[in-house]
């Protein structure tokens, strides 16, 4: 899977035009899924113009009750047929908005309850790293925000290792400090060993744990590569139609490869 996170960027024409472009550019693909998380003010006229056998849309955030005084959210019954994914506790909605594991672990719960699939970001911070709490903090966020599914429901689960010190914010796209593939192997690891844990074997085989953290096409492969690793979800790179459709592209390239 590649997924695109454009984050609170693009107007309804700009978002068009991407989309046009990378419709241009991104054929077909049976073995790579392509994402796309626009704003929420764009999903419904994206979800008009995008050739469905080519893209799925995410939202990037959603309110876990079914409806109510919740003045500013979008509920998940609301999103229900307009996309497939629910970005759930992505680093900014934790670390800026304050967003808790608990909150978290209710937005999975809707999000799966309403038919769609989350994809649930856990991540270290650079403190965390220095401190060698990486598995202990994953530990946490994997156990915390699938605490409400259950076993049958591992399918529709997606979880993004972004490591908070690697995503870019905008300013600084392309400098950032990335991790090495090893570690992002580790990281994986790290993460089904805790899907094993609660939901067994075969959920842990079964489970799409994908990287995001400035990536772009120069690195893309490199952690594609990586045991256990099914995916990218990109943010900075993804607003530029030619570095995501090249990116989808090695994608295909890797999967056909094996
Ligand atoms: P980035 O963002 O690719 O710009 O680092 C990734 C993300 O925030 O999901």
């Amino acid at each position: 899977m590649i997924a695109g996170n454009w984050k609170m960027n693009l107007n309804a024409q700009l978002a068009s035009v991407l989309v046009h472009r990378l419709q241009e550019r991104i054929a077909t693909h049976k073995n790579v899924e392509v994402v796309l998380a626009p704003s929420m003010l764009h999903i419904q006229p994206l979800s008009l113009q995008i050739d469905k056998r080519k893209f799925k849309l995410a939202a990037q955030n959603a309110h876990f009750e079914d409806h109510g005084a919740f003045t500013g959210e979008v509920a998940m019954t609301q999103l229900q047929h307009l996309v497939s994914y629910v970005i759930i506790g992505h680093s900014e909605r934790r670390h800026v908005f304050g967003e808790k594991d608990d909150l978290i672990a209710k937005k999975v719960a809707s999000c799966v309850r309403n038919g769609m699939s989350a994809i649930l970001c856990v991540g270290e911070t650079n403190q965390d790293k220095a401190a060698g709490e990486t598995n202990n903090v994953l530990h946490d966020q994997v156990t915390a925000g699938l605490r409400n599914i259950t076993s049958a429901e591992i399918d529709n689960i997606v979880i993004a290792y972004e490591p908070v010190w690697a995503i870019s914010n905008g300013k600084d796209f392309g400098e950032k400090k990335t991790p090495k593939p090893y570690d992002v192997k580790d990281a994986a690891r790290a993460i089904r060993k805790n899907v094993r844990a609660m939901f067994g074997e075969q959920a842990e085989a079964k489970v799409r744990v994908m990287y995001g953290g400035s990536t772009n096409p120069e690195n893309a492969k490199g952690y594609l590569n990586v045991e256990g690793v099914d995916g990218l979800l990109v943010g900075g790179a993804s607003l530029n139609y030619e570095q995501f459709s090249k990116m989808v592209e090695i994608a295909h390239q890797s999967t056909v490869q094996g």
